[in-house]
């Protein structure tokens, strides 16, 4: 790269942000991280800074604070912004949806506004394979319809989706692209940072890796009577670093100038199917131990299967998932055993 060029990451100090700003760093980005710390911890930047050895500029703003946001704008000169900071929780989401309508609507409509505003062209939105619901084709493509959200999180991905693409229609400065992630899980290699899941955690990996560190008793399976060839629901675990490289891929496709459309859509998956018995399979295995676990029913709201086509990422990014699912589950407990100590 000719020259360093600079990317805002809102919500830099989460999971997926925080791993994404390694990558960015490591492909000679510089990188602002802005977060709320409203579901992070400040000390996930330290983990990002001790990785890269970068001292990367963190302020805690929140981004439907617009006073806040433009003073970030008016500090730092940057051409790209990947928007992570949304709240992300299916079941709460269902319960307060206002709080998520407000929260993640407004602060994605104050990033673009401050993006066309400050003559910044470059927005990266973090979107969700939650959009196309129960698939009507599998694997999904981009253009497999999407099915109508079944909660408030899944359809502020949708909204936010489409203010997106009109903005990218309206304001002739303005590029965008969604990737719609699967199931991100797993940590990077140096187990410095990881997902920190607050209180009990609703995603899979995250209760097994706590399962198996003795603070959660027992893992719950949902349902073993789905149409799939062992019960259990089939999904895309796509591990966290090679999700944080496609964001990278996404980020040069823009800085080049190489977008062919002003708004893209890429999935961001490995391709393969794995259903929640082969995913404990595999982790046992690969770690070397048992997990306590019991067939319950089914959880309300869960789609059978879904997974990605991902010949869109593959060859239009340049991109491809790496690592295997039995190297991701390994890092994944490297990282919990971390966390808490554990030898
Ligand atoms: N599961 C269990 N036990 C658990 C947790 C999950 O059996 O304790 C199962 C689920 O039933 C599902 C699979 O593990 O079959 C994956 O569940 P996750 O909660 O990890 O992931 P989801 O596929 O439900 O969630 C993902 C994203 C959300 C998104 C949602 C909607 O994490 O952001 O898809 O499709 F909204």
């Amino acid at each position: 790269m000719e020259s360093k060029k600079r990317v805002l990451v809102s919500g830099g100090a989460g999971y997926i942000g925080t791993h994404t700003a390694v990558e960015l760093i490591n492909s000679g980005y510089e990188v602002v991280i802005i977060d709320n710390l409203s579901n992070s911890e400040a000390s996930a930047v330290d983990g990002v800074r001790q990785i890269t050895g970068v001292d990367v500029p963190f302020e805690i703003v929140d981004t439907c604070d617009k006073a806040a946001l433009k003073r970030v704008f008016e500090k730092y000169d940057f051409d790209t912004v990947i928007h992570f900071a949304a709240y992300k929780a299916v079941g709460e989401s269902m319960a307060e949806p206002l709080k998520y309508y407000s929260n993640n609507l407004e602060s994605f409509m104050n990033i673009v506004g401050m993006m066309k505003d400050f003559n910044r062209p470059n927005i990266l939105f973090s979107s969700s394979a939650t959009v196309y619901g129960e698939a009507e084709e599998l694997p999904v493509t981009e253009e497999t319809p999407r099915q109508p959200a079944t909660s408030p999180y899944g359809n502020t991905k949708q909204m936010a989706e489409d203010i997106l693409r009109d903005c990218c229609r309206a304001y002739p400065d303005i590029y965008g692209i969604a990737l719609r992630y699967f199931n991100p899980i797993g940590a990077h290699p140096s187990a410095l940072i990881g997902e920190l899941p607050r209180g009990v955690p609703n995603n899979l990996v995250p209760f097994v890796t706590q399962t198996a560190a003795g603070i959660r008793e027992c893992l719950s399976v949902f349902g073993n009577d789905y149409d799939t060839p062992d019960g259990t629901c089939l999904r895309d675990y796509i591990d966290i670093v090679d999700l944080a490289k496609a964001h990278v891929a996404a980020v040069d496709r823009m800085a080049e100038g190489k977008m062919e459309a002003k708004y893209e859509i890429f999935n961001i998956g490995t391709g393969n199917p794995v259903s929640v018995l082969e995913l404990l399979n595999t982790f046992e295995e690969v770690n070397g131990l048992k997990l306590n676990y019991k067939i319950v029913d089914r959880r309300p709201g869960d789609v059978t299967a879904v997974w990605a086509d991902t010949h869109k990422a593959n060859e239009v990014l340049g991109w491809k998932a790496e690592r295997t699912l039995g190297e991701t589950l390994k890092s994944a407990w490297e990282w919990e055993k971390r966390v808490r100590n554990i030898k």
